[in-house]
């Protein structure tokens, strides 16, 4: 938490409009009602990048990013919290109060500010070491990796030598207390042996997060040894399923995809030779988390994981799960090589640039790796990995998308197209999922099934954020459908939490502060969530009459109360559920009788 009363934030917001602030970043036009521009989060050719000055936020429709003007400098400048609102205050001639707490109590203030400072503070350290006389090692280390001194630069490489307490120590000199370094990662809090260092005589990667902030590190030894790559644990600061090594240079590529990989060294050698693009899931398994990150930056994705089984079998997991977020993939090859890195070494940067032109579509990828299970040399065998490839074929919603993959595996296992086409549709006849693959393709529509829906925002959230999107325009809104949608209304959690506020300002006879309700919420995700609340996709259409809005809104409204009283009914006990869905009815039916927004 900011260390600042929350007075104290809102005023030095407020002073600082958000059109004014931003403006001096990003050159931004006015459209309608909002200021546009070249999203700096993010690559792009046309402006997605929205800035509110009635809202006093900001929000890219292409990559998510969002929030105050507060949030703005964070994420543009790289500062914590209190040095956005420190920079805001001095560029406004206001003078902030002097603070009272001690040097520990303030610490306190903001516990998640300090871990990040801490972790600035090692690399800095392991960074000096590198380059002082006791680094020499691990430069020698560095050097053989044929780094150059602008990769190591760039890469904020370092060096942490062979005794056990000395960055402990220099962290405590800094002025850290063991309370707030047991939680750094970087250091351990014994109880009899006081505290040491995590990392001895190792070669450093510090992990940076989307915003170049230092999170975690990992060491690796110098030679051999177990563990070859040791890392920081979990903290409040690093989760590992949360961030991608090489983001923070990677979201800046002007190449379309990414380039996904492993590991560190992967990382460093692509960026070193030209793949600005390069990011690594760092050993663990590609999640959801993952995607979504990368989701915001792109929606393609080469995948360059390592080429031995281990590679190949997470390299299929990865797969469906980038499907999952709506990113496609392709795999690169780097046979005879085992990772980007010995590739890169042994065959140069324009080798890998063929590699990926040639790589290899992600479905016939895992077909080729599924092939192996079987004994296409026996009838049945080959009989049972046609079914197999028919199942994968099954799984595709479209039905050109079938068509086309029927294509080219018959193409390539020298299936005749026709018996792998009626294979697909005998077993989904068999599964009975109306699904189709005959040509021409003027059948029924096949419905929606097998592969999850994409991780878009469900119904209800979109409701909720629309009917939010369109208060914080117009308060008459707010007005007129305060009699039939409360707070309550609102999904537990986030949307309720910013329904809360939003209606208590109206209430108050405020005027409408989304930038003060986005300062209520500290996290970066959470401000990206409100900001995208109060920046629904509402058509501005001037040709939509008052009467296309009413409708539109009244429709909104039903929707979120029916949803909303179904889920109080769901979790109602049962002997009262019949008669909820009585009453149910009469409210749905009296709301459809009324008229929203009839001005
Ligand atoms: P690899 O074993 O493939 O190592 O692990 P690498 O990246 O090729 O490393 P170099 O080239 O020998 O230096 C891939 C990734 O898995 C994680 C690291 O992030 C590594 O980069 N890993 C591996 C660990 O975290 N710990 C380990 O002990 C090994
Ligand atoms: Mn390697």
């Amino acid at each position: 938490m900011p260390f600042y009363s929350d007075d104290i934030i809102e005023e030095v917001r407020s002073r600082n409009d958000i059109v004014d602030v931003i403006g001096q970043y990003v050159h931004l036009q006015k459209k309608g009602s909002s200021h546009f521009g070249l999203c700096p989060f993010h690559n792009e050719k046309s402006p997605s990048f929205s800035v509110s000055q009635s809202k006093q936020m900001y929000y890219c429709f292409g990559c998510g990013a969002g929030g105050n003007v507060i949030r703005f400098l964070m994420d543009y400048e790289n500062l914590s919290f209190p040095e956005a609102v420190q920079e805001l205050a001095a560029r406004v001639g206001m003078e902030l109060p002097q603070q009272e707490m001690s040097a520990e109590a303030r610490r306190q203030a903001d516990r998640k500010s300090q871990l990040l400072e801490i972790n600035r503070e090692a690399a800095r350290y392991f960074y000096s070491l590198l380059h002082s006389d006791r680094g020499k090692r691990a430069m020698d280390y560095f050097a053989g990796r044929q780094l150059s001194p602008e990769t190591m630069q760039k890469f904020g490489l370092g060096y942490s030598d062979q005794y056990s307490d000395d960055l402990y120590k220099y962290l405590r000199h800094k002025g850290y207390s063991d309370d707030i370094l047991k939680d750094s990662g970087v250091v351990t809090i014994d109880e009899v042996r006081g505290g040491r260092d995590k990392f001895w005589n190792r070669a450093m990667f510090p992990i940076l997060d989307a915003n170049s902030k230092v999170i975690a590190f990992g060491g690796r030894v110098m030679g051999e040894g177990e563990p070859k790559y040791l890392n920081s644990p979990e903290t409040p600061i690093f989760n590992k399923s949360r961030n991608l090594y090489g983001l923070y240079l990677a979201k800046k590529t002007k190449r379309k995809q990414f380039i996904l990989c492993e590991g560190y060294m992967d990382v460093i050698a692509l960026h070193q030779a030209g793949f600005d693009n390069a990011v690594a899931s760092l050993g663990t398994a590609l999640t959801a988390g993952h995607a979504g990150l990368i989701k915001r930056y792109t929606d393609a994705v080469y995948l360059s994981y390592d080429s031995d089984g281990a590679g190949t079998k997470a390299a299929l997991r990865a797969i469906p799960i980038l499907r999952d977020a709506g990113i496609t993939c392709k795999i690169i090859n780097m046979k005879p090589y085992k990772d980007p890195d010995e590739f890169i070494k042994n065959l140069g940067a324009e080798e890998y640039e063929k590699r990926i032109e040639h790589a290899e579509n992600s479905f016939l990828f895992s077909i080729r790796i599924m092939e192996g299970d079987y004994d296409i040399t026996d009838p049945a065998g080959k009989t049972a990995f046609h079914t197999a490839i028919a199942k994968r074929i099954l799984e595709f919603p479209e039905e050109l998308e079938r068509n086309n993959y029927i294509d080219a595996v018959a193409t390539q296992y020298q299936i005749p197209v026709d018996s792998l086409r009626q294979l697909v549709v005998h077993l989904a006849a068999k599964e009975g999922s109306g699904i189709t693959a005959a040509r021409p393709a003027n059948r029924p529509k096949p419905t929606n099934f097998g592969s999850k829906q994409l991780n878009r925002e469900d119904g209800p959230t979109k409701s909720q954020m629309l009917l939010l999107t369109w208060i914080a325009d117009d308060a008459a809104v707010y007005h007129d459908i305060k009699a039939y949608i409360t707070p309550e209304d609102f999904s537990e959690g986030l949307l309720r939490q910013v329904a809360t506020a939003l209606f208590a300002q109206i209430e108050a006879g405020e005027p409408i502060n989304p930038a003060k309700i986005s300062s209520g919420f500290p996290e970066e995700e959470d401000q990206r969530q409100v900001a995208k609340m109060f920046n629904s996709p509402v058509t501005e259409d001037s040709d939509a009459g008052a009467r296309d809005l009413s409708k539109a809104l009244g429709e909104t409204v039903i929707r979120i109360k029916e949803e909303s009283l179904k889920r109080a009914r769901e979790a109602a006990e049962p002997s009262q559920q019949i008669q909820m869905l009585r009453q149910e009815k009469d409210i749905i039916a009296a709301l459809r009788k009324h008229d929203f927004y009839h001005r």
